[in-house]
C-alpha cells in the first residue's frame, strides 16, 4: 500500500543541507524535491509551511518483545510508538522469546508483523555458538537486516562471550554484524562480588569502563583478523571512541550511540530515576556523556539507534540488581535531538544525517534514503513551535512511561509519512497498519 501526496511549503532538513521547498510522492516514492512543484491534479496536499520537513527515522535498534513477552510490548505497539516519534523503519533484536536464530524465526516475525506494525521493518539474527555455522546461509532470509551478537549476557540468554565462537560467527556470512560489546567473565566476576542492597547508582560501576573496554578491543582485533564489517551498538565510554579511532579500521566499523547516553548522565539519573535508568551498558558520568556527545558532533558516530528496551513500571520497581536493563525509548530519539539543535550543539542537517542517512550507511537497505528521487517516500513534517514539557500521553509504547516525560521540547513530530501515506497526524494513527519489510 502506498501513496501519492505533495508535501508543500516546508524547511526540507536533509544531511547536506536545507530549503524551502515542496516534495512530491508519486506511488510511494520520491518524484520530486523543489519549489513550488506542480503535480498531476488531484495529488493529495499536506500543508507544511513553517515545519521542518525530515527524512523519516530509521532506527536500526529496537526491542519489541514479540514473541514471548507481549505484556511488555508487542510489534503492533512499538510501532505506533515508533510512527508517533516520526520513525518510519525499525530493526528489531533478536533477543525475544523465544531467540530470533535461524530463517524460520525470522520469516514468523515478518508474518506477526503483516497488517499489524505501522512502520517498515526488518529483522535481526541472533548469533549463537550453536548456529555460528549457520547465519551465512539464514542471513538472506528477506526482512533480516543482519547478525547480533551479544558478547556480554544483558536481556534474554543470547550469548557468545569466547574468542573462538566469536571468530566463527565472523566468519560465517558477509553482512555486517550488530554487537553488544560488554566483556562477560569479566561482568560475571563483578556482579559476584556485588552486595545484596546495593543502590542503583553502582550499575555504571558493575558494568565498569573496562568491561566495556576489553570487550571491544577483543572484537576489533578479530575484525581485523578476519575483515568482516561489524556496527558497534551503544558506545558508553569516552575510551571505546578513542580506542575505535586509534584502530582506525575505516568501513569494517560503524558506530552506534543512544538518546540514552547523550542525554542522562551519572549519578544524577539513577538518583532521580532510580532503576528506571538502569540500561546495559550503563549510562555513565559528565566525562563519559561529553565525550559521546563531542564525538557525535564530530562525526565520530554513524548513527544514533534508540535502544527501545521496554519493561514494565513493575518489573523495573525491583530492587537493583534483580531490576531488568532497559529503557524505552523509540518515540522520543527525534524530539530529543531537536533540544540538542535547540541548545546549540547539533545541527538540523546532523539530526537528518544521524537519524536517517547513516543508517542506511550502515545496513544499505535497497529502497529507503534521505528524500533522493526514486527512495521510498518516508518523512516526518515537525512542529518547531511545540516547546511544551512531554506529556505521557505522547508516548505510545506499551509500558506507559519513560525518563523524558516533563522535557521541556523544541519541536515536535506533527505528521509521519510512510511511503506516500499519511500514517500518523496530530497524535493519532490514520488508515490501517501498513508497514512492510524492509529488504537488502
Ligand atoms: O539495557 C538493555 N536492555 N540492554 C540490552 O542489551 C538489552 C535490552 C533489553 O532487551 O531489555
Amino acid at each position: 500500500m502506498t501513496g501519492n501526496l505533495l508535501v508543500r511549503g516546508g524547511t526540507v532538513v536533509l544531511p547536506t543541507g536545507r530549503r524551502e521547498a515542496d516534495v512530491w510522492i508519486d506511488k510511494g516514492r520520491v518524484a520530486a524535491v523543489g519549489p513550488k512543484l506542480a503535480v498531476p491534479p488531484g495529488t493529495p496536499e499536506l500543508d507544511a509551511r513553517g515545519r521542518w520537513v525530515f527524512p523519516g527515522v530509521i532506527d536500526s535498534q529496537v526491542h519489541f518483545r514479540e514473541p514471548g513477552n507481549e505484556h511488555k510490548e508487542d510489534l503492533a505497539t512499538g510501532s505506533t510508538a515508533a510512527i508517533a516519534g516520526g520513525v518510519t523503519s525499525v530493526f528489531e533484536m533478536p533477543n525475544t522469546s523465544p531467540s530470533t536464530t535461524d530463517g524460520d524465526a525470522i520469516l514468523e516475525k515478518l508474518r506477526r508483523a503483516a497488517g499489524r506494525m505501522r512502520t517498515d521493518h526488518a529483522f535481526f539474527l541472533g548469533a549463537t555458538a550453536e548456529n555460528a555455522d549457520q547465519l551465512g546461509e539464514w542471513e538472506h532470509t528477506p526482512g533480516c537486516c543482519g547478525i547480533k551478537v551479544f558478547m556480554g549476557s544483558s536481556t534474554g540468554d543470547l550469548l557468545v562471550w569466547d574468542d573462538e565462537n566469536l571468530e566463527r560467527v565472523l566468519c560465517s556470512g558477509t553482512k555486517r554484524i550488530a554487537v553488544h560489546s560488554e566483556d562477560d567473565p569479566r561482568l560475571k566476576e563483578r556482579y559476584r562480588q556485588l552486595v545484596e542492597g546495593a543502590p542503583v547508582t553502582e550499575h555504571p560501576h558493575v558494568r565498569d569502563v573496562e568491561t566495556a573496554v576489553r570487550s571491544t578491543t577483543r572484537l576489533l582485533d578479530l575484525v581485523e583478523r578476519t575483515g568482516r564489517r561489524v556496527h558497534l551498538l551503544h558506545i558508553s565510554t569516552a575510551e571505546e571512541v578513542e580506542l575505535v579511532r586509534e584502530r582506525d579500521l575505516g568501513d569494517l566499523v560503524t558506530t552506534e550511540v543512544t538518546p540514552n547516553h547523550l542525554f542522562l548522565v551519572a549519578p544524577d539519573c539513577y538518583l532521580q530515576h532510580g532503576t528506571y535508568a538502569q540500561m546495559n551498558p550503563p549510562v555513565r558520568d559528565q566525562r563519559h556523556r561529553d565525550a559521546l556527545r563531542q564525538a557525535l558532533v564530530d562525526g565520530f558516530f554513524t548513527c544514533i539507534g534508540s535502544d527501545h528496551a521496554p519493561h514494565t513500571l513493575e518489573e523495573k520497581a525491583k530492587p537493583f540488581p534483580h531490576s531488568p536493563s532497559g529503557i524505552p525509548g523509540v518515540g522520543t530519539t527525534l524530539p530529543l535531538l531537536l533540544t540538542a539543535v535547540r541548545d546549540g550543539w547539533l545541527t538540523l542537517e546532523q539530526v537528518a544525517e544521524f537519524t536517517a542517512n547513516g543508517a542506511c550507511r550502515v545496513w544499505e537497505p535497497r529502497t529507503k534514503g534521505c528524500l533522493e528521487v526514486g527512495r521510498d517516500g518516508d518523512l516526518v513534517v515537525v512542529d518547531p513551535e511545540v516547546t511544551q514539557e512531554l506529556p505521557l500521553e505522547w508516548l505510545h509504547s506499551k509500558v506507559g512511561w519513560s525518563p523524558y516525560v516533563g522535557t521541556r521540547l523544541a519541536g515536535w513530530p506533527m505528521t509521519t509519512v510512510l511511503r506516500g501515506r499519511i500514517a500518523w497526524h496530530e497524535h493519532a494513527p490514520v488508515g490501517d497498519p501498513a508497514g512492510v519489510p524492509v529488504l537488502f
